[in-house]
């Protein structure tokens, strides 16, 4: 009866850790705070709480260095499947598993997507569970050999399956502005503050396919994937092919956020 698994009625995050270091975690944790407020869930803990739960998770996968903490929050269990809902005990589950490293070196080459028409809803900036047209357009770009599936919406790009998408254009780095379209990635944030910390000029502002299939270079960002050239999309070659120099200034700027 958990209307998380009924209705897919809740809020997740995704931490990355590297050693005992989380990025971003007071980001993560804020955006967790939006989540349940846009979707009014109250939250069932405070953020010093959250914080020891986590700390706990990361402790007891001794395995691996290099973690991604998946937490989830429903709105609880119900005494029957109806779409409404009352006051209910908030479910809390929390997952740790391992975040594959990739070399640099073997990411010059870059990754391939797929574009598709993003026919999410309009509050594709809550990190909601229910996920089920990105799971398709996941499943579409595994089908295609791809690692993503970028998606636009009336002809402009908005972000992708499970990532957010930045391009380069002339030196400049351009991305959809946060808002109902897409969800505000922390990756994102941080891929912003390591271009300005290089002097990179960056510019929220959406920009089309057409622009996305000229530009210098792509990337989308993620807190599993770091930050990930594409080179490749719906079968054509973006630019040299390869990863450009933008990129691996900021993807090494990122690297020492680790430390
Ligand atoms: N996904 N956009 C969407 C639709 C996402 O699902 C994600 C992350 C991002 C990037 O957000 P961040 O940089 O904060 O990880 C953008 C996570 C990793 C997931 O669903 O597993």
């Amino acid at each position: 009866m958990d209307r998380g698994f009924l209705f897919g009625d809740g809020i997740y995050e995704v931490f990355p850790v590297y050693g005992n270091r989380i990025i971003g975690l007071d980001s993560h944790l804020n955006r967790l705070q939006d989540g349940l407020d846009a979707i009014n869930i109250k939250n069932p803990h405070s953020k010093d709480e959250w914080i020891e739960l986590i700390n706990k998770v990361i402790s007891l996968n001794t395995k691996n260095k290099n973690q991604a903490i998946y937490l989830q929050i429903s709105r609880g269990c119900d005494e029957n499947r109806k779409h409404t809902y009352g006051e209910l005990k908030p479910t809390i589950y929390i997952q740790s598993s391992a975040i594959e490293s990739r070399e640099k070196d073997s990411l010059k080459s870059g990754k391939s997507a797929i574009t598709r028409e993003d026919i999410r809803w309009l509050k594709s900036y809550t990190k909601a569970t229910s996920l089920l047209a990105n799971t398709l357009y996941a499943q579409e770009a595994k089908e295609n050999n791809a690692e993503e599936t970028i998606l636009y919406r009336d002809g402009i790009i908005t972000e992708a399956s499970s990532s957010n998408v930045l391009i380069v254009k002339d030196m400049c780095i351009f991305t959809h502005p946060k808002g109902s379209n897409i969800l505000p990635g922390i990756t994102r944030d941080k891929a912003i503050e390591c271009a300005k910390v290089n002097d990179i000029n960056v510019i929220e502002s959406s920009f089309t396919k057409e622009q996305l299939m000229d530009a210098d270079e792509v990337w989308i960002t993620s807190s599993t994937r770091e930050i990930l050239p594409i080179t490749s999309i719906d079968g054509i070659q973006i630019s040299s092919g390869y990863a450009g120099p933008i990129w691996s200034l900021v993807y090494d700027q990122y690297q020492s956020l680790k430390f």
